[in-house]
């Protein structure tokens, strides 16, 4: 993350939710905060319809492969969120929520939530100021955590927070993963299997492991681009991609922990489950990944 500025890649996660809500569709993802939460610069495209259609539909949906995945992370996190509100979860923690709109949706839940945000103090500050300028409330309890997960432990900051860690919790980790190192995504883990309750669910997203293999060829040339931009971009913004798994490795670095992996689905098969045809500005590749992981109770010595 570069100093001193809320985080890019958070700015263009909203920027293309906020496009789509223009789409008349709209089956894969609501966010009607997104507009107010990007950033000025990306608000004036998104808004202007022949910036919105030249730069955002033309060249990011379609052309971007991660386009899609920023969408259906959100609707999938959103799907398990449900499930665990049915089984009784009202505490929801959000690892790097960038300028997500999470808070600010459910009103019309029968209970209200305690919804903490955790992520880079920088992209916080930015994403308060915003919702401040237009007025945005969290119909719910919402805390927001600052905290650099390359540097603080995640026990440490929760622990002075009001979090109940006795009381199981449902935890949105979307957008992230590949932006630290493994030791990082490890101990995360360790640490929210250390702290919290058995029957805790967690979703987030990562990317393929073979990404980051430099022997690996992708043969088809407009999806090998779209990687490279991806690569760059991330890179030039002070937000390098650092890492990625196979349903295999992840599995492997799980069982260093108590969490259980319940689904692992890429963005081809995600598309198909969403969406019964793949439509012409989304681009669904098989290199991004959905995963639902539970944790499971501790053993007790006997
Ligand atoms: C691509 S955005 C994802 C935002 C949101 N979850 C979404 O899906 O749109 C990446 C988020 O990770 C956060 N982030 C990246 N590295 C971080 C770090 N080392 N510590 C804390 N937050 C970090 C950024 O601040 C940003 O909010």
């Amino acid at each position: 993350m570069k100093a001193d500025r809320a985080s890019h890649t958070a700015d263009f996660a909203a920027a293309i939710r906020a496009t789509y809500q223009y789409r008349p569709e709209k089956v894969l993802h609501e966010d009607p905060f997104a507009i107010d939460l990007t950033s000025p610069l990306f608000r004036f495209i998104v808004k202007t319809p022949f910036l919105r259609r030249l730069i955002m539909e033309k060249y990011f949906l379609r052309r971007l492969g991660a386009s899609l995945t920023i969408l259906s992370r959100a609707r999938y996190a959103e799907e398990y969120f449900h499930n665990a509100y049915r089984q009784g979860i009202r505490q929801v923690l959000v690892l790097g929520a960038g300028l997500d709109a999470f808070a600010l949706k459910f009103a019309a839940l029968p209970e209200t939530l305690a919804i903490y945000e955790l992520d880079h103090p920088n992209t916080q500050a930015t994403k308060q100021q915003r919702l401040a300028a237009r007025q945005l409330r969290s119909p719910h309890q919402h805390h927001f955590i600052p905290i650099d997960f390359s540097r603080d432990s995640i026990a440490d900051v929760l622990s002075g927070s009001t979090i109940e860690l006795s009381r199981p919790v449902y935890v949105s980790w979307m957008g992230m993963t590949y932006y630290l190192r493994k030791s990082d995504i490890l101990e995360t883990l360790k640490a929210l299997d250390r702290i919290l309750a058995p029957g805790s669910h967690m979703t987030f997203d990562y990317m393929d492991e073979r990404l980051f293999d430099d022997t690996f060829l992708v043969t088809d040339p407009v999806l090998k681009k779209s990687i490279k931009v991806f690569f760059e971009f991330t890179e030039k913004h002070g937000e390098p991609l650092l890492t990625g798994f196979s349903k295999s490795s992840l599995k492997e670095l799980l069982e260093e922990t108590n969490w259980t992996l319940t689904d692992s689905i890429n963005g081809r098969e995600n598309t198909a489950k969403y969406l019964h045809t793949t439509p012409d500005f989304l681009w669904p590749t098989e290199f991004d990944h959905l995963a639902h992981i539970e944790l499971q109770p501790h053993e007790t010595p006997s």
